[in-house]
């Protein structure tokens, strides 16, 4: 049995996840955050759990954590890609890890920043950074099978930058970052898993479907504390999330939708006729979601 002593982990596990969200490399984030993962769960039975929920915690000046590649640019800047030629599927894959490695982090701060919450709370966004850094490993050891590795190509940064938007309401952060960011990720993996299958790269699409396996918890996470936060402040959760979607300009949402996994990600019949009725005329492409910074 692993105890925080014997690892050296702190035993306030808030200040734990916000130390591997610090982590500059990627591999050794990864393992940080699996490492803490295991020992928060085991923890549980252990009795040493310690989440210290009102601790209100000071905000360093270098978050997040991330290494000096891949090179940030606007997604506009990011080139176009075929998934029919090697390069392609690299440049892709590339993309996705790099929505996985912002995962990590999203998960982890939702786990340090925010005080007042039930333990269940952080310990979803442990699990969540938990399996967002499983999808990374995976992603990076097909990027190396391509004799590639994260850092390669340029990456935008939209998915952080919604993380700072909604740095100052758990509210906005769960409205915005699971429900919409991640939830994308539920609509576009099937397309893009099919095209990967296409081209013949079957171990690419097994990734994918193990990433789509675990989106969907991760949206039912995002769903479950949306609603126990809007429960909470006496708010309906159909206009609160109008209202934010507006206040925190939530990025338009384009079909084609993936309604079943997003039934099963919690969404309800009013929000899911909702998007449904809002389908834009022109669907986005795969390519255009990931530059975009849509995925998770
Ligand atoms: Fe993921
Ligand atoms: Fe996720």
């Amino acid at each position: 049995m692993p105890s925080a002593e014997r690892t050296g982990v702190r035993d306030n596990w808030r200040l734990a996840a916000l130390d591997a969200l610090r982590e500059r490399d990627p591999g050794a984030k990864a393992e940080a955050v699996q490492a803490l993962h295991a020992l928060v769960r085991d923890g549980v039975s252990n009795g040493i759990l310690h989440w210290d929920a009102q601790h209100e915690i000071d905000v360093p000046t270098d978050l997040p954590g991330r290494p000096a590649r891949p090179v940030l640019v606007e997604p506009r800047q990011l080139e176009r890609r075929s998934m029919s030629t090697p390069q392609g599927r690299v440049v892709l894959l590339h993309a996705l890890a790099h929505i996985e490695f912002n995962a990590i982090n999203l998960a982890l701060d939702a786990v340090w920043r925010f005080p007042g919450l039930p333990d269940a709370f952080y310990a979803d966004w442990l699990t969540v950074a938990a399996e967002e850094a499983f999808h990374f490993s995976l992603l990076g050891a097909r990027l190396a099978d391509y004799g590639h590795a994260y850092g390669d190509f340029p990456a935008h940064n939209g998915l952080w930058e919604m993380c700072e938007r909604t740095r100052d309401d758990v509210l906005a952060r769960m409205a915005l970052v699971p429900r919409v960011l991640e939830a994308r990720g539920l609509d576009a993996a099937p397309p893009i898993r099919a095209r990967l299958k296409q081209a013949g790269d079957d171990q690419s699409a097994a990734v994918l479907d193990v990433i789509l396996r675990d989106e969907v918890g991760h949206v039912r996470i995002g769903n479950r504390w949306f609603r126990y936060l809007c429960a909470a402040r006496g708010l309906d959760p159909h206009a609160a999330w109008l209202t934010l979607a507006q206040q925190y300009r939530a990025p338009k949402m384009r079909g084609p939708f993936n309604f079943e996994a997003r039934r099963s990600a919690g969404f309800d019949d009013a929000e899911l006729d909702t998007l449904a009725a809002q389908a834009a005329p022109e669907p986005a492409t795969a390519d255009a979601r990931l530059r975009e910074g849509g995925g998770e």
